[in-house]
């Protein structure tokens, strides 16, 4: 969205960035006196009478079972890529540049597959709960979803994300939701595990559960007990209705701030074992490799992390003027505590508005107000969590990792505004 203001106040930092508050509090200044007023541009004046649209002489559609956006947003769709030569393999990146708030909606919740999604009839799908406990169960759908629920609002991302935007020797040229979609935020509603685990009774040697999903890839996790005692939970609802079947239909694991993998999908499996399986999963995937040659297994929180989502590239400004920087932030360590943008590529940061709920482990949004000068700026943000970690540079992350690691990149992005307006990917 862009504004016209001739004010230039409320400075934050360089280079035109501005307290948000510009927007609340001197609507005067947006709003202005006379001709050179308002939001021009994209308002014109009202002049006579309206005339009255097509679809106001008609009358329109009626009630329908179950709801589709309007056609005109059919463009909004996730990216997809598939593995070569494999059936149903691959991931979809949410649109994060198409998006606002904090939810994603279900239908573009990102995702990734490793055998395709089973189609699971609910009457026939049980979860065993087994292993090192003292009665082995299974639960169906019906005896599940008799366990009292709880509600959490949560992001979940792969731990994949981002790494096409940060470690390639160039800078990719794609949306931002290309570069980094492999995260996305729903209402997860389930039954918590550690409840399933006392019914079952864990024994005191049990360090670890194993879990499996009900794809035909049978793509399993170890998951530490404390985590499976804490927050896991068995979701069965995704944004209040049944999750779909990219998401794990029936049921699928929900370990808040972890890698996404650990959410298996499609559960039917928990072993409660005395240490981790080494499944297929966490050894020839999912680990993360050094220049040294070793490599870091079971790294399980996902890193604070932010990105502006407008402007973004496709995302272009129109010229010269005040604009809303827009973006989200997450950390699976907990709230995000401040958001910092810069608009001289690093050089001064200003502090972001924090738009409510600010929640633990769950998206977050920032905005702060850009006056744009015209000239071509680096753009950037980086977020810091309630635990006082903060978004690293993508220099201090390769510096510290080297560059053949595929998980867990969180360096800061940097888009590149030129003069046209047009944003890019680049490395500042
Ligand atoms: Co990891």
């Amino acid at each position: 969205m862009k504004f016209k203001s001739n004010k230039i106040e409320e400075q934050v930092a360089d280079n035109g960035l501005l307290h948000r508050r510009i927007f609340l509090s001197n609507a005067g200044a947006l709003l202005g006196a006379g001709a050179s007023g308002i939001l021009s541009g994209s308002i014109a004046h009202a002049q006579g009478a309206q005339s009255r649209p097509p679809w106001m002489r008609v009358p329109g559609k009626g009630v329908g079972g179950y709801g589709a956006r309007a056609r005109f947003e059919d463009h909004v769709q996730r990216s997809a890529g598939s593995a070569p030569g494999t059936t149903g393999a691959g991931a979809s990146r949410t649109p994060l540049e198409h998006l606002e708030g904090i939810i994603t909606p279900s239908s573009l919740h990102f995702e990734r597959h490793h055998s395709g999604i089973p189609e699971i009839d609910p009457n026939e799908h049980r979860l065993l709960i087994h292993g090192l406990v003292e009665r082995p169960l299974f639960f169906d759908m019906n005896s599940l979803t008799r366990y009292p629920m709880v509600s959490k609002i949560h992001f979940i991302e792969c731990s994949g994300n981002s790494r096409v935007s940060g470690l390639i020797p160039e800078p990719v040229q794609q949306s931002c939701g290309v570069l980094h979609g492999l995260v996305s935020c729903s209402e997860w509603t389930g039954v918590p595990l550690s409840i399933l685990l006392d019914e079952v009774g864990v024994d005191p040697d049990a360090g670890w559960i194993l879990a499996e999903g009900s794809d035909s890839a049978a793509m399993s996790r170890s998951v530490p007990m404390s985590k499976a005692m804490d927050d896991a939970m068995i979701a069965i609802y995704q944004n209040g209705e049944k999750l779909r079947p990219d998401n794990g239909y029936p049921i699928r694991l929900f370990l808040p701030g972890y890698e996404g993998n650990t959410s298996v999908k499609w559960l039917r499996r928990i072993k409660v074992t005395a240490e981790p399986t080494m499944t297929k999963d966490e050894t020839s995937k999912y680990t993360d490799l050094l220049d040294d040659g070793t490599s870091l297994m079971f790294t399980f929180p996902m890193e604070v992390k932010s990105v502006i989502t407008s402007p973004s590239p496709g995302l272009d400004l129109e010229g010269p003027g005040l604009y809303e920087i827009s973006g989200i932030a997450w950390s699976g360590g907990g709230r995000i505590s401040k958001v910092e943008v810069s608009a001289d590529g690093g050089l001064s940061w200003g502090e972001a508005e924090l738009s409510a709920p600010v929640l633990d482990r769950a998206l977050t949004r920032f905005r702060m107000a850009w006056q744009w000068n015209g000239a071509p700026a680096v753009i950037m943000s980086r977020a810091i969590d309630e635990t006082g970690a903060i978004q690293p540079t993508r220099d201090s992350i390769i510096a510290a990792k080297g560059m053949k690691f595929a998980y867990h990149y969180n360096g800061i992005q940097a888009w590149g505004i030129d003069a046209n307006g047009r944003a890019v990917n680049t490395y500042a």
